[in-house]
């Protein structure tokens, strides 16, 4: 990619964060059109308490970092501890993100919060979104992604759109991949 556009696409530490994720060949970092999603839902008022499950090395945190507002705080969590080193090296200057090793359930001590975005927790299967509940305020925004567009009534959408305890929607991001955008009621 010319120097260019990685400058306009990409907040410096979202680049780095990149970067080290194919340093590591790890394929599952988020795509920028997700990135962008969660920077502008970290940044809507009232976003102060923020959560992603599933750090890997850094690139939606670092898209949540970006959007976030003053006073704001986001903790992520990842299981695999290689991982986590790498990112919580990678917010080592930034006191208002946390990168704690261990499972996602680690996050029900620190929740609820403002704004959630579950990339290595529960997402997929019945009963997920009852074990996501407790980490989002009401009113709370939680984000979804790698979702695959026109593939009909899977139950991993299914789950989230027709669960009564969330107003969900599927909103494209590209040609091929939508995510899930919910809030608690
Ligand atoms: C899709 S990747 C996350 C990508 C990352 N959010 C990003 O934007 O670059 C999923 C991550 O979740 C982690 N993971 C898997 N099971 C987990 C669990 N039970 N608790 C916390 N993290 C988990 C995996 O090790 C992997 O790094």
């Amino acid at each position: 990619m010319p120097a260019y556009d990685k400058e306009r696409l990409f907040p410096p530490r979202v680049w780095r964060a990149v970067e080290l994720t194919r340093k590591h060949g790890f394929p599952l970092a988020c795509i920028p059109e997700v990135g962008r999603l969660l920077e502008l839902c970290s940044g809507l008022r009232g976003m102060e308490r923020l959560c992603e499950l599933g750090t890997a090395y850094g690139v939606g945190a670092a898209w949540i970092e970006s959007g976030m507002n003053r006073g704001a705080t986001l903790f992520t969590v990842e299981l695999d501890a290689g991982r986590a080193g790498a990112a919580r090296n990678l917010f080592a200057d930034n006191i208002a993100v946390e990168v704690a090793t261990g499972d996602w359930s680690l996050a029900l001590q620190r929740g609820p919060f403002d704004l959630l975005f579950s990339d290595g927790g529960p997402k997929r299967q019945p009963g997920d979104p009852e074990k996501l509940l407790p980490l989002l305020r009401p009113g709370g925004v939680l984000v979804l992604d790698d979702y695959t567009p026109g593939y009909g009534e899977d139950v991993s959408r299914q789950i989230w759109l027709e669960n009564p305890a969330y107003r969900a929607v599927e909103v494209m991001l590209t040609s091929s991949s939508s995510a899930i955008v919910a809030t608690r009621r």
